[in-house]
């Protein structure tokens, strides 16, 4: 038996790499598998959230009753995030979204030639910086992957993007594999979980997350 810990919460979320295009069979990509984002909205689901889940592409099954909009580029995710929005309790930013795109992507397959080749990049919008920052910011959860001093560049972010809760975790435990370690970052301070599987850190993080929700309203 699950408690519906998140019954009749609308929860808007991401997952999976972006893929920012270089020209029509190339582009600038990263490793995340989606699998961590996927258990995430699965265990909202679960605990009976009504959960839009906006991704990136991975070629995972959507889980089951969770609703979904594949997109591909950083571009696309953000305007998908947006639509769904209006009425959202909580948004959780599971997706490695690329920080740069190429400025302009080529028409036609770019041709090799001796020469040396500079690609331009310009920087993507943070979509969980803009969602966090609207007057109507639903309760926003990020993420942090780093490869190293995980407590300071998370907690860091939490206070940049002025998030109540972030997840973070190290490059060589969360991402592509089946399992994943994660600490929780909330203005109480740092919740280190044990390594487990990824069904099983998204079950943990949907109830500290149910936590703070009950505690915030109770304000
Ligand atoms: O997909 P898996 O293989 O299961 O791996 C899971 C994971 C390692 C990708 C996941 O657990 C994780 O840590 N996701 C965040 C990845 C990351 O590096 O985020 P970031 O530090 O670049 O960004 C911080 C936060 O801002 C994240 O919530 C991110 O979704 C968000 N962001 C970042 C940049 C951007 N342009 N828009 C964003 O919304």
């Amino acid at each position: 038996f699950q408690p519906k810990l998140l019954a009749g919460r609308k929860v808007v979320m991401t997952a999976g790499p972006t893929f920012e295009a270089i020209d029509p069979v190339r582009g600038i990509t990263n490793t995340s598998s989606g699998k961590m984002g996927y258990a995430l909205a699965q265990a909202c689901r679960r605990a009976g959230a009504e959960v839009m889940l906006v991704s990136g592409p991975t070629g995972l099954p959507a889980p089951l009753g969770v609703d979904h909009v594949d997109v591909r580029s950083a571009l696309q995710m953000r305007d998908a995030v947006t639509a769904a929005l209006p009425g959202a309790d909580v948004f959780i930013g599971v997706a490695a979204v690329a920080d740069y795109r190429p400025v302009s992507a080529a028409e036609h397959k770019v041709k090799k030639s001796s020469a040396e080749l500079t690609l331009t990049l310009t920087p993507n919008p943070d979509i969980l910086a803009e969602v966090a920052a609207r007057p109507d910011a639903p309760f926003c959860v990020g993420f942090a992957a780093e490869s190293r001093d995980l407590d300071a560049y998370a907690e860091g972010k939490r206070r940049a993007k002025r998030l109540p809760m972030l997840v973070g975790n190290l490059v060589q435990d969360g991402l592509g594999g089946d399992d994943n370690q994660v600490i929780l970052y909330d203005d109480a301070g740092r919740h280190p979980q044990p390594r487990a599987p990824k069904t099983v850190v998204a079950q943990r993080i949907v109830e500290h997350l149910a936590g703070l929700l009950v505690t915030r309203a109770a304000r």
